[in-house]
């Protein structure tokens, strides 16, 4: 019996915050309006959690600013109050980065919303942090352009978050991550310093390049207002195909066929391992495009300029590589529709809460020759160490990113093993030289394991410019380092 009795239910300062704090967040309220600062009972659900699968948290208020003199404002205030902050855009991280703690004050980017002009000539966006990618990618197209960033939860992601966590999605083989479609930033240090480099050129070497530091930090070192993105030609035709293989070592070579004889097309290359096609064409319900049991399924895609001439090539590419056998089966997209439902296989995993039940998820990083062999040990060994334990795999295989889904039937979110699982595959990845994150983050649910796949030289130098920027340790402490 255990001899752990549990203590009397006390005030920690967090349910309990200094009458300062409320003091400072009330004149906050007073400087930037009624709506823009919400305090104790007026924090919306929302803001108290992320997409990450742990206990929602609740902040002490949560600021809506409308423009960076309001971030700033705020960062001031919560500053001099020795408050907290988290910024959140979409809430839809996975590796808790926008998840407050108790006693903390988000800062959201709800309301930053909106593209402030589209440059046809220098082809670029500036656009406001909270605008959601959705919107960021239709307003390319109505100016008939293209915003090349994509990924499933186009819906409900900020332009602003995609940045902070630097995405990756399904079009990086061909425009590389979000990295590389910003020219241009605006961004709130720590202290409350606005710094504006909305530059729009393409080749600026003035310098450091300093926007690099803010992205992919994930709200560590300052807080993203404004956005210069880089858009691209809307491309003039879309092919796809679905392809049957029946080996890794086959998908291998169809990456390089496609390398090769697609070219610059190439916009998509998407592996699917038999038991994620399993979860998807069996319990999803999604139509499998190919008959039989196969060892891989690849979607690939190329976006052309000429239907007329790109279409055709396409076709006689895909049926070189059938007649020479390194394909089992394939189909080809023959229109829009099938389009989408060649998407609709890869884009299911979406439905995986209602097909699995509760599930953790992972994007490693690993070279693209080791993923089946990664794949292969790392579901035998989740399945010894974890009594029940399944798991499926499918990813960006071209960008070197496997996802993998992992679950023990039956359990609740909170109940599934993810301590045991991330031993698991993080020290495999460890072992492969791979990444802990691909694309999604570390937030605070990878911190940990953050030593698997950098050098303490890289994390103090990390710890530095934390430091250096956040020497109150104030904006998003405890997050990624
Ligand atoms: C995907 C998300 C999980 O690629 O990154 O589907
Ligand atoms: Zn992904």
């Amino acid at each position: 019996m255990s001899s752990f009795v549990e203590a009397p239910a006390t005030h920690s300062p967090a349910t309990q915050p200094a009458a300062s704090a409320i003091a400072a967040l009330r004149a906050l309220r007073d400087e930037l309006g009624e709506t823009a600062v919400l305090i104790g009972d007026a924090v919306p659900e929302r803001n108290c959690n992320d997409w990450s699968t742990q206990p929602p948290q609740r902040p002490l208020a949560v600021v809506r600013p409308v423009d960076a003199a309001g971030v700033s404002a705020a960062l001031k205030a919560c500053r001099a109050a020795g408050l907290a902050v988290v910024p959140q855009g979409g809430l839809t991280g996975l590796c808790g980065g926008a998840r407050p703690e108790p006693g903390w004050v988000v800062i959201s980017l709800e309301r930053m919303v909106g593209v402030e002009e589209i440059d046809a000539d220098a082809c670029t966006m500036t656009v406001r942090a909270g605008t959601p990618l959705e919107s960021v990618q239709r307003a390319a197209a109505d100016a008939g352009l293209y915003f090349a960033l994509d990924l499933g939860s186009r819906g409900s992601c900020a332009i602003g978050g995609n940045l902070s966590t630097n995405a990756g999605g399904n079009r990086v083989i061909r425009y590389g991550m979000a990295r590389e479609l910003v020219l241009g930033l605006e961004w709130v240090l720590p202290d409350g310093t606005v710094v504006t480099s909305l530059n729009k050129m393409l080749k600026n070497n003035a310098g450091y390049d300093l926007k690099h530091l803010f992205i992919g930090s994930e709200g560590t070192l300052g807080i993203i207002t404004r956005i210069v993105l880089r858009l691209h030609s809307q491309p003039g035709c879309t092919m796809s195909a679905l392809c049957a293989l029946p080996d890794y070592n086959s998908v291998k070579r169809l990456l390089g066929a496609a390398r090769r004889g697609l070219g610059p097309l190439l916009s998509a290359f998407e592996v699917m391992w038999p038991d994620y096609w399993q979860v998807v064409t069996e319990r999803v319900g999604v139509r499998s495009p190919v008959t039989g049991g196969h060892g891989h399924y690849v979607l690939v895609e190329a976006q052309g300029t000429d239907a007329t001439i790109d279409g055709p090539r396409f076709q006689q590419w895909l049926e070189a590589l059938l007649d020479e056998g390194l394909l089992s089966d394939a189909a080809v997209a023959q229109s829009l529709a099938d389009t989408q439902a060649f998407w609709g296989l890869r884009d299911a995993c979406a439905e995986f809460f209602s097909a699995l039940g509760p599930h953790i998820s992972y994007d490693v990083g690993l070279a693209v020759r080791d993923m089946h062999a990664f794949a292969t040990r790392c579901k035998a060994a989740l399945a010894a160490a974890i009594p029940g334990c399944d798991s499926v795999y499918y990813g960006h295989i071209g960008d070197g990113n496997l996802h993998l889904v992992s679950w023990v039937p039956g359990l609740s979110v909170e109940q599934q093993p993810k301590r045991a699982m991330d031993e698991v595959i993080y020290g495999l990845v460890r072992d492969f030289k791979g990444s802990i994150s691909a694309e999604h983050g570390i937030g605070t649910t990878k911190k940990p394991y953050l030593g698997h796949a950098r050098s303490p030289e890289e994390i103090a130098l990390m710890r530095t410019l934390k430091a250096a920027l956040d020497p109150l340790g104030l904006l998003n402490p405890g997050k990624v380092i």
